[in-house]
């Protein structure tokens, strides 16, 4: 008979790398082996299984996956332990990863997650690789998440990615959009709430495109509705595409009191050239015509974006239009990245043109002046009272606490009592580019 393994006496051990949607593929990860037998650990010395949670959308992601697989196979080589990789790069390169790594037992993509219990008994002795896709909707109930946070959660609305732009591997590793039933999702928040849950993020690779499956209603209708579940205080949501986010979206925003007047908006460039041949959708004129709408509605809205620098053939001309961009929205917060070529998309089968030395002064240069920016900013918040979401506290220093304002800007306060999973009123009293600093108003 086939020697199979009880997951009670598994011990696991999860390790992220990635967004927000891979912090929550872990909790599901998480919730479906607890639920199954399992314990978690956040050790992990002292585990019997690893779970490497996989990021494939640049290369230094990779880069970095390989390094500490580097270090699993030498735990391996000590003691007896599973190791098994998931997410983006596990779809990817599947059967690369089990050849290559003979340490890996198993290898599961980001739709295969409820079949673990049963790969995780099954495996002794044999490899699995499941990476299959469903075109259907793959529920997976609130009781089977384990989250991290008992008053801050994500709440998946859709999957996948059908827009292809061209530098991005998203639509390879998360397969074409599906969408959660709206029931279903009012319902997990409304369970949220009643657990005292009090934030609420909203999370989908493109969550502007939402479309209810049977009643077909959108993103906008969504976020009413979530607006209307008693006992949450704040709802975010991420990530949006300035192609598909639409008036009414900014109109929900806007009267729905519970939605925080805060976006990430990726732009990727400030160059309408380089934004076509990204296939992006959308003008620099286009999108800057979004950010008036969305400033005309909510006058203090905290708008942060990404950006990416040498783009295949991009000049320096068309380089300056995204530093001009900047300088023109003046957003709360970036994140840029250098251009890295990924397999399988449109771009790589272009010439990297722009060379490395060009890249890193671009990516710094905008840094430095959106460092200037956000400094600007902040220093003009001092002397202002904002409500924060404490969230932690700082290790080093029990008595200071960490939070979020509705910006979803870091603020840090000192307190002798404890305020996490609280909202607090802080009076800003100093800041730097990164984070402000405040004192509690009782
Ligand atoms: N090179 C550099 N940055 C990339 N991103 C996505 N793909 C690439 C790539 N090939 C960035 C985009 C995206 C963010 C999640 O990662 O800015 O919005
Ligand atoms: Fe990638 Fe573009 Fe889809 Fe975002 S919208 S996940 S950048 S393909």
């Amino acid at each position: 008979m086939k020697e199979t393994r009880d997951l009670e006496n598994c011990k696991f051990y999860i390790h992220t790398f990635g967004c927000q949607m891979n912090e929550n593929d872990s909790e599901r990860i998480a919730g479906i082996l607890t639920k199954a037998g399992a314990r978690i650990s956040d050790s992990l010395e002292e585990s019997n299984l690893i779970i490497v949670n996989t990021c494939a959308v640049r290369e230094k992601s990779e880069e970095k996956l390989y390094s500490y697989l580097g270090r699993l196979a030498s735990l391996k080589k000590r003691k007896n332990v599973t190791i098994g990789v998931s997410g983006c790069v596990a779809q990817l390169y599947a059967s690369e990863l089990s050849e290559q790594r003979p340490f890996v037992d198993f290898v599961i993509g980001p739709d295969n997650y409820q079949k673990l219990p049963q790969i995780i008994s099954d495996n002794i002795g044999e490899k699995i690789l499941s990476t299959s896709w469903s075109p259907e909707w793959n529920e997976i109930p609130n009781d089977l998440i384990f989250r991290e946070s008992h008053v801050s959660a994500y709440v998946t609305i859709m999957e996948g990615c059908n827009n292809f732009c061209s530098y991005c591997i998203v639509p390879f590793t998360r397969g074409r959009e599906k969408y959660r039933p709206m029931q279903n999702i009012i319902q997990e928040v409304e369970g949220l709430a009643d657990a005292g849950y009090l934030e609420i993020q909203l999370l989908g690779q493109n969550v502007n495109s939402y479309k209810a499956p049977l009643t077909g209603e959108d993103f906008s209708d969504l976020l009413r509705k979530v607006n209307q579940v008693d006992g949450i205080e704040w709802i975010r949501f991420i990530t949006s595409h300035p192609k598909n986010f639409s008036q009414e979206t900014g109109l929900a925003m806007k009267e729905s009191e519970k939605v925080c007047h805060q976006l990430h908006l990726p732009v990727q460039s400030g160059s309408s050239s380089v934004l076509k041949r990204m296939h992006r959708g959308y003008t620099r004129e286009d999108y800057l015509e979004k950010i008036g709408m969305l400033r005309d509605f909510m006058s203090e809205i905290s708008i942060s974006t990404d950006i990416i620098v040498g783009f295949p053939g991009e000049t320096e001309e068309e380089y300056q239009e995204t530093f001009s961009l900047l300088e023109k929205v003046r957003f709360t917060n970036i994140f840029s990245f250098r251009y890295s070529v990924r397999p399988l998309t449109a771009a790589s089968k272009k010439k990297d043109s722009v060379p490395f030395e060009d890249k890193r002064r671009r990516l710094i240069e905008i840094q430095n002046l959106q460092k200037k920016i956000q400094l600007e900013h902040n220093q003009s918040l001092i002397g202002s009272v904002m409500k924060v979401f404490c969230l932690g506290k700082s290790k080093k220093d029990s008595h200071v606490f960490s939070g979020r304002n509705e910006g979803y800007q870091v603020v840090n306060f000192k307190s002798k009592k404890d305020f996490i999973g609280k909202f607090v009123d802080v009076r800003i009293t100093s800041c730097g580019p990164y984070s402000l600093i405040g004192e509690i108003v009782l």
